[in-house]
């Protein structure tokens, strides 16, 4: 099949190229010419384990194209996939100008029947409000071209991206007439193998879906956290707590992991974009409202212990950090916790050494200002010195450092860890002031 993809941002530029990988010619189209310069390079602006890899053979193998011509990709394929951004708007909810141009764009040159389908993450009514942009277009230029327009929302997480494409839970898909769910059905069949992973709805459903679900998950974070702030004040250990309930299989292990908050480019967004949309319908959503303001405030519970710990005088004191990118595996910094620390370190007049194995490129755009944030090339030239450590995303090589070498670099053996990666029962054997998260200490 051919198929477009308008946008290479990261849903774009994976959805292209994994479709690409089972055999579709795809045509990714996005406005930024230096984007598509370093694509046609087989190079990647995002990091994505694998995904350049995938990208390059694809190019080789003469499947995966790259332009800036709109209308190249509106000619080119049955499918049109609107995979562009929708950056939060001031107030909270999602700003559709960027997707309802693309649908501008499709009804100017739109000749021949297509399935014009949105995958960005976009508020219920948004999949309408493309058809309306589009079939604008053609009443403009006096035209009939039949189309039809479908939702698929993406469930990716970042860092596992192309296994969590190949290898989906479920593909949800929102049409209202069989021509387009018949061929999205051909399109998703590669794969759709051992078992019905398709999940066929109306439209407003599908676009629903996508929020629920990632609001369904911030909630089980920020419920966690709420009960790990908890468990501090009654001298109980969450890690104990949370074995205690995942055991229930109606409440499960996964996604009840307490930590110092949730970030990236989903959760924060979407729970505040569902709270807006339930607003404009006339409905206040008070879980939304407590997830969001619970992550806010778990952001800081660090900084707190900190503070606590050094009696409210960070002043002249460096900390070293392991850990910026919001989780493992990527480089993304959008809404990460770490940045919240380090601003209150930074405001507390302490000094900052940071290391990640793959966002201190990212972290240094951020802070290219800041003469107190320095990045370390490896674990321990951030610790050398500092008056103690702040884990703050749980990389794999953090999980078993080198304590004697770690204990006789800080100038003062106290480990605060925003993730529960260690023992506190180990860590106070070796020699360490340990606070974790809802760990009563
Ligand atoms: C998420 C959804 O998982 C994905 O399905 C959706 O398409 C996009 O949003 P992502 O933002 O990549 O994906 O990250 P995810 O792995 O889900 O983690 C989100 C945040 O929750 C991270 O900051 C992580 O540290 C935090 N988290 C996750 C916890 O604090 N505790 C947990 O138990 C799980």
């Amino acid at each position: 099949m051919n198929i477009s993809i308008v946008g290479t941002g990261y849903v774009g530029l994976v959805t292209g190229t994994c479709f690409a990988d089972v055999g579709n010619q795809v045509l990714c189209v996005d406005n930024n010419q230096s984007k598509i310069d370093l694509l046609l390079d087989g190079k990647i602006p995002i990091y994505e384990p694998g995904l350049e890899e995938l990208v390059s053979s694809n190019i080789a193998q003469q499947r995966l194209q790259f332009t800036t011509d709109i209308n190249r990709a509106v000619a080119y394929a049955d499918i049109i996939f609107i995979a562009v951004g929708t950056p939060p708007d001031e107030d909270g909810s999602a700003d559709l100008s960027h997707v309802l141009a693309v649908a501008k764009a499709i009804g100017q040159t739109l000749t021949d029947y297509r399935v014009i389908v949105t995958k960005s993450t976009v508020p219920v009514g948004t999949a309408a409000k493309v058809r309306k942009a589009v079939q604008a277009e053609l009443d403009a230029r006096a035209v009939n071209v039949e189309f039809s327009v479908a939702s698929n929302p993406e469930f990716l997480k970042e860092g596992a991206a192309i296994d969590d494409f190949m290898k989906p839970d479920r593909v949800v898909i929102g049409a209202d007439d069989d021509r387009a769910v018949e061929l999205l059905r051909s399109l998703y069949a590669p794969f759709n193998r051992n078992h019905e992973r398709l999940i066929v709805m109306d439209i407003p459903s599908a676009e629903l879906t996508k929020y629920a679900a990632n609001a369904m998950l911030a909630t089980k974070i920020s419920f966690m956290n709420e009960l790990s702030n908890l468990a501090e004040r009654l001298d109980a250990d969450i890690e104990l707590v949370r074995q205690g309930i995942g055991s229930d299989p109606r409440i499960g292990y996964h996604f009840i992991y307490p930590g110092c908050g949730y970030g990236g480019s989903c959760f924060p967004k979407d729970v505040q974009a569902l709270h807006r949309t339930a607003r404009q319908h006339g409905y206040n959503a008070r879980i939304l409202d407590a997830v969001e303001a619970v992550n806010q405030d778990q952001k800081s519970v660090l900084l707190d212990k900190i503070d606590a710990h050094f009696d409210g005088d960070l002043s002249g004191k460096t900390f070293a950090i392991w850990g910026l990118a919001f989780k493992p595996n990527t480089d993304d910094m959008r809404e990460a916790p770490s940045r919240v620390i380090i601003d209150g370190l930074l405001a507390r007049g302490a000094k900052v050494k940071a290391y990640d194995p793959v966002a201190t490129e990212e972290a240094s755009h951020i802070y290219q200002q800041q003469q107190d944030v320095a990045f370390a090339g490896d674990l321990y030239s951030a610790t050398a010195d500092a008056d103690g450590l702040i884990v703050v995303t749980e990389w794999k090589a953090f999980r078993s450092p080198d304590f004697t070498r770690l204990k006789s670099q800080l100038r003062t053996p106290v480990i605060f860890d925003g993730r529960n990666i260690y023992e506190p029962a180990m860590l106070a054997q070796a020699g360490f002031k340990y606070y974790g998260i809802g760990r009563s200490n």
